[in-house]
């Protein structure tokens, strides 16, 4: 089920504060039968709309295997998502539309080894292939995730982390920009734990990344130096969107529209877009 323009009414079941700027809501949609119908990819994205505030696009953060509910992970940025953050609580009503734009290409990395390098709020489109994955585990070989955050208080979905850490077929490698008392992980930018610390293996490997745009580029630029092509790095752009169907020229790069043709590119697609990114 698609709503292309009217938004769905949805009761926000649960939510989770993640991080000091960081709240998880997990949605249901209010009329009966709706979440059974409402079917979504890994790396599309709804279109978020608090009534007398705004609307804003966010990725569903959870998989479609996880039935019953979707999350939407919200970082406080300006004025609409503060008032998320201020005013939505448990029980509280918002409207959806989508899903939208295109999703991770599942074709192309079944049978791979997967490597997720994720930083901050980017691991919000990241959980939600990683849950997939994880429950279709036997379709994919190594499944390594590699997150970051500035420090350990920023790391989202902690007790999650630590389920993947239990998980024998996961490998997980946490990493913070600077040294904290308490932490035993490792210490460093997200590049640099790419290059030194997971050494992943280049043959048969996709790798998904997704975060603040600063550590998108150091992360394409070390996976390249790995010896990684452009067709095996997958991430998901943020361009701002107001329609989110490619109507209202807001999101295009040249004569790409990111909430439509996107915003799920590989690195070779990005290469051939105009110089403005
Ligand atoms: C496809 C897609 C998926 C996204 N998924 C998530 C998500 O899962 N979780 C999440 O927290 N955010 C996500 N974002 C970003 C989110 O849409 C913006 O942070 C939000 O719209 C800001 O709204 P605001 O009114 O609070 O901020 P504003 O008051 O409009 O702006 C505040 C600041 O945020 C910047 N900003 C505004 N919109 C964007 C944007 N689209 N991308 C980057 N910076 C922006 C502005 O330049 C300004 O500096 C996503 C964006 C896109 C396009
Ligand atoms: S958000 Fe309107 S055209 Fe992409």
């Amino acid at each position: 089920m698609e709503q292309l323009l009217v938004p769905m009414i949805c009761k926000i079941d649960k939510v989770i504060q993640e991080t000091p700027d960081v709240r998880t809501y997990r949605l249901k949609f209010k009329e009966e039968g709706l979440m059974e119908k409402f079917n979504w990819m890994p790396g599309q994205f709804v279109e978020f709309s608090l009534l007398g505030s705004g609307e804003c696009t966010f990725c569903i953060a959870s998989s479609v295997t996880r039935k019953g509910y979707f999350d939407c992970s919200i970082k406080r940025a300006g004025v609409v998502t503060a008032d998320i953050h201020t005013l939505l609580d448990e029980g509280d009503e918002v409207g959806i539309r989508g899903p939208y734009g295109n999703w991770f290409p599942l074709d192309d990395i079944k049978g791979k080894n997967l490597l997720f390098v994720g930083g901050g709020i980017g691991l919000a489109p990241l959980r939600s292939l990683i849950q997939y994955c994880i429950d279709n585990r036997n379709d994919y070989k190594d499944f390594t995730i590699l997150y970051g955050a500035r420090t350990s208080a920023d790391m989202c979905y902690k007790e999650e982390i630590k389920e993947w850490q239990e998980n024998k077929s996961l490998k997980v490698i946490l990493t913070i920009d600077r040294p904290e008392e308490s932490w035993t992980s490792n210490v460093g930018v997200v590049p640099k734990i790419l290059e030194e610390v997971v050494k992943p293996e280049i043959a048969n490997t996709k790798v998904i990344t997704c975060g603040p745009p600063i550590m998108i580029k150091y992360t394409i630029q070390s996976l390249l130096k790995l010896g990684f092509a452009d067709k095996d790095i997958i991430t998901t752009l943020e361009m701002k969107m107001q329609c989110g169907l490619g109507k209202c020229g807001r999101c295009n790069i040249g004569s790409t529209y990111v909430c439509k043709d996107g915003p799920v590119f590989t690195n070779e697609q990005l290469k051939k877009l105009p110089d403005e990114f």
